[in-house]
């Protein structure tokens, strides 16, 4: 296409040479205001490389002359949310547990330190939710080995159960009824029959008469008489229908026959007394603490 230029009759002003089916372009300047933005905006993108952060270079980049840093401002707000955090701890610190469950903005805190904890060190265990696998008991619920008030949690997380790396830990032994030959097979499913007959889960009655008197015997001082437990032993109750290792007759013959004995580690050498604090708290808070 030819590129001819020609003055407009009308307006008097140069075309550019362009057309297109009959129409042809003034050659008019661009407006004023646009062009202003446009030197101003390449002024400003200088002054924006100069001060900040801008240019990649080959291993690095062109720091800015202000030294401002993404990373850097980050680093402040981590560092404020610490003083934040430490001023909290303190005062966890010297509260009692009593006193944090009282005080709402403490209580809040020490939840949260105290779930945070609890998902990095118990859930392997105890499970996502507290809620306990076989051997390992559920923590949401009412049911306490050791005790469920917030002294007694936090003793149990601090010395742990049957470690030996803590002298006081909490410790108890079941006899392994068979295999220490204080009871036979025979009268270890008779007293297997009597347990279950605690929770209304036997139907035979002759053998729970039989059990009966050997569970006097040799029961009753770990597990109570009516097999309520007994917390100071860690002795399970025996007459719900909550089970740490399993309620069927089966897996009840096995724990009496062989016992059990859960370990739980020492917590107080791991971590510090005010986290044993908040997760003492937390654990309290999961429903069932008394
Ligand atoms: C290595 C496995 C393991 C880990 C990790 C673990 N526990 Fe335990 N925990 C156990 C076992 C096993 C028992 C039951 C012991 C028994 O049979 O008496 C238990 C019992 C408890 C009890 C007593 C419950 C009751 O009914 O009296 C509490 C409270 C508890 N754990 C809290 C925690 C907390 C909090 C953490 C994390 C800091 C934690 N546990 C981490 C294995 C573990
Ligand atoms: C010296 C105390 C002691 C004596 C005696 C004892 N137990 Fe135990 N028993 C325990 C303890 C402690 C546990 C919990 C073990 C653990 O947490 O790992 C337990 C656990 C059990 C459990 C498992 C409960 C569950 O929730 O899964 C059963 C069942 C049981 N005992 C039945 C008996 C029977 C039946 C006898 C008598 C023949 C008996 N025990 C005698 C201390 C005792």
């Amino acid at each position: 296409m030819a590129e001819i230029k020609e003055t407009d009759a009308i307006t008097g002003i140069e075309t550019t040479g362009h057309e297109w089916d009959g129409i042809k372009e003034l050659d008019n300047p661009l407006p004023n205001w646009w062009r202003w933005i446009f030197w101003a905006t390449i002024i400003w993108s200088i002054g924006y490389w100069v001060a900040y952060p801008a240019l990649p270079l080959i291993s690095s980049y062109s720091k800015g002359m202000l030294g401002y840093s993404s990373r850097g401002e980050v680093a402040v707000e981590l560092a404020e949310a610490k003083l934040a955090h430490a001023g909290q701890r303190v005062k966890v610190a010297s509260a009692s547990l009593e006193q944090i469950r009282t005080k709402p903005e403490l209580l809040e805190f020490t939840l949260a330190g105290g779930r945070s904890a609890f998902n990095v060190h118990c859930t392997q265990c105890h499970g996502s939710g507290a809620q306990g696998f076989v051997g390992y008991p559920n923590l949401n619920d009412d049911e306490w080995l050791w005790g469920g008030s917030l002294k007694e949690i936090q003793k149990t997380i601090t010395h742990g159960i049957r470690n030996e790396d803590d002298e006081d830990a909490r410790t108890s032994a079941m006899p392994a009824f068979l295999r220490d030959k204080v009871l036979n097979p025979a009268q270890i499913s008779d007293v297997a029959d009597y347990v279950l007959g605690l929770s209304g889960q036997s139907k035979d009655q002759a053998a729970q008469g039989r059990g009966k008197a050997i569970y006097a015997e040799q029961c009753a001082g770990c597990h109570g008489e009516t097999g309520s437990g007994d917390m100071a032993q860690g002795a399970p109750a025996l007459n719900n229908a909550i089970w740490l290792y399993g309620g069927d007759k089966e897996t009840i013959v096995e724990t009496i026959s062989n016992s059990r004995g859960g370990v739980m580690p020492a917590w107080g050498r791991i971590l510090d007394p005010v986290t044993i604090k908040q997760l003492a708290v937390y654990v309290h808070s999961l429903g069932g603490g008394s």
